[in-house]
């Protein structure tokens, strides 16, 4: 130590400091743009209509070239698909619709090739009712180990006819399902916070943990490169279960509105973090499942990672997800339900940085993904739409599809410019905007169903992607097969069509990803630009400046600026509303 001090003096002025350290590279997923595949809708192989992982293999040289460093799988297990996969009835194995463990390890050895990481999704709130453990709890009855696996309980009213409790399915409708009403030895009712074919396991219950650590090691001993967590603010219910009403305005998963405005940014992070937690949203025993979790994964080589998605508010709450023995990174879905106005979007971008900073994770970063409205459309809706809700024909506030486009563009030129990690969702980068008239009887997603149409749900954001123009189904498979309808006007939205086209989305994401890396923003950091107005989000990372304008005026740009990139054209140094620029 001393010695090293003493050479580090001795060097004359003259010469220039070391530029190599010997310290290791940060790991991947702080600094990484992850890719997310929907199988059933990226690539179709065998030409059935719904995409499989022989489909994602081939398909992966697009997702090198387009410049992520991972990829992050939906649901491909054994699955009855009531809720698109996310009803798994076998953790350690792939469903004949998207093929073979083979074919998963070929597609895991062809991404690694590639060098792109790969993700799976992991589902511990619920499984399938189809799942062999959930049959064996019924067959077993009331009292048996095999019920203690879920939460099963004895109906309130004279003959438990009601529901043990007032809980509300995220999906809709009441969050119990009875056995069996006929049954005069057994009238137990299940939990099921989603559908009824989607029952919760009962996380107090070491057999469950047991379970978990054995699906974990399973895929890492594939050589997964981590899990996306579903539902991972969910596990563990508050004892007792007791009724709970939700406010007005919560999210269905938890979210609230961040109306934080006027609040300094100190109070905010510093907020009563507890004051709106549902018994079954956010509750403290869930840290100690990641922290076992985590140190699963340290037993791997390299660095493995956990991503939370855990709708939980504030963002410093969420932070708790990803203290350094917990998981990785957390979804930040704050970040994604930002209304389009340059106030809240500097404001959570400080917040975002701030409650992660506060242990030392990365903030990451997201617009769309398979259960939200399409950026591309959601950021020129002009009704509100509650998450889950989706759009449809009658959906007050439509939006327009022009003002969209260009609005999830510059978002995306924002997004890709902030520190730390972003995640990226398949067909953004095509522009792809959200499928407004699917017909009612093409509809699959069982929000449709379970509020009986009055919430459209969110198959308008799963539609097969177009890859090919001129080929059946755009070129999604050969049969021209398509399990969710495609809209005639995609041809002009298909890769091929954009590919080498200036100004395209397509085009635009290359750009983006490859500044973004060659400038190393992901690890650097913002300073906020002042002087363009109320409207405008300016700051600067790395001696790359970001205007943005969300505003109506058009907005001056500093006198000889050289745009790197510009999200539409900007001319005369005059950058229109809802533009963004990246200035070097
Ligand atoms: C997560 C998934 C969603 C699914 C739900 C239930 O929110 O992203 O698609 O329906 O969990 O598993
Ligand atoms: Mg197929």
């Amino acid at each position: 130590m001393t010695d090293a001090i003493a050479t580090v003096d001795e060097t004359p002025e003259s010469e220039p400091a070391p530029t190599t350290t010997a310290a290791p590279a940060a790991e991947w997923w702080r600094t990484a743009v992850i890719y997310q595949i929907y199988p059933r809708s990226f690539a179709d192989a065998d030409g059935d209509g719904i995409g499989d992982l022989p489909g994602i293999t081939r398909r992966l040289p697009a997702l090198a070239d387009l410049g992520v460093d991972a990829i992050w799988l939906s649901p491909f297990f054994t699955s009855p698909q009531n809720d698109a996969g996310y009803d798994v009835a076998d953790y350690c194995d792939v469903d004949p619709l998207f093929g073979t463990l083979a074919d998963f390890d070929g597609m895991l050895a062809e991404a690694h090739r590639l060098g792109l990481r790969v993700i799976v999704d992991l589902v511990p709130n619920h499984s399938s009712s189809a799942h062999r453990w959930f049959q064996e709890a019924l067959a077993a009855g009331p009292g048996s180990a095999e019920r203690a696996r879920y939460l099963f309980r004895e109906g309130r009213g004279e003959h438990g006819e009601l529901p043990p409790n007032n809980w509300e399915s995220v999906f809709g409708g009441a969050a119990w399902t009875r056995v069996n009403a006929d049954d005069p030895a057994d009238g137990q009712w299940y939990l099921h916070l989603f559908d009824s074919s989607q029952p919760d396991f009962d996380w107090q219950n070491p057999w469950v943990r047991e379970q978990f650590r054995g699906v974990l090691r399973f895929w890492l001993d594939r050589g997964v490169d981590g899990f996306r967590v579903d539902v991972a603010h969910g596990l563990v219910k508050a004892d007792g279960l007791p009724d709970w009403t939700p406010p007005e305005h919560g999210g269905s998963m938890g979210g609230s509105t961040p109306a934080l405005e006027g609040v300094p940014l100190e109070e905010e992070i510093s907020s009563d973090l507890d004051e709106h937690a549902a018994p079954y949203w956010a509750q403290d025993g869930v840290h100690e499942i990641y922290r076992d979790w985590h140190r699963v994964l340290s037993e791997y080589e390299g660095d493995r990672v956990l991503c939370a998605e855990a709708w939980v508010e504030p963002l410093t709450k969420l932070a708790r997800w990803v203290r350094p023995d917990e998981m990785q990174q957390a979804f930040n879905f704050t970040y994604l339900e930002t209304p389009w106005s340059a106030t809240a979007l500097r404001r959570v971008i400080d917040t975002s940085i701030a409650s992660f900073a506060t242990v030392g994770a990365p903030s990451t970063w997201v617009l769309s993904n398979h259960d939200v409205v399409r950026h591309a459309s959601r950021l020129a809706l002009t009704a509100e739409n509650p998450q889950g809700a989706g759009i449809g024909p009658d959906s007050p506030g439509l939006p327009d599809p022009v003002l969209g486009l260009r609005r999830a563009r510059a978002a995306t030129a924002v997004m890709l410019a902030l520190p730390g990690s972003a995640y990226v969702y398949q067909g953004e980068e095509l522009g792809l905007p959200e499928v407004i008239h699917l017909p009612a009887d093409a509809r699959q997603d069982p929000t449709w169903f379970r509020t009986n149409g009055e919430k459209y749900g969110r198959d308008g954001c799963r539609v097969p992607i177009p890859w090919e123009a001129g080929a059946p189904a755009y070129g999604f498979n050969d049969s021209g097969e398509s399990w969710l309808p495609q809209p005639g006007e995609w041809a002009a939205l298909a890769r091929d069509a954009q590919d080498g086209v200036p100004g395209s989305t397509l085009e635009l994401y290359r750009s983006l990803l490859r500044e973004r890396a060659g400038h190393e923003l992901a690890t650097g950091a913002i300073e906020w630009l002042p002087g363009f107005g109320a409207d405008v989000v300016a700051f600067e990372n790395r001696g790359v400046t970001v205007v943005a304008n969300l505003g109506n005026d058009p907005v001056e740009l500093p006198a000889g600026a050289s745009v790197l990139i510009a999200s539409d054209s900007v001319e005369g140094g005059i950058l229109p509303p809802d533009t963004a620029v990246w200035l070097a």
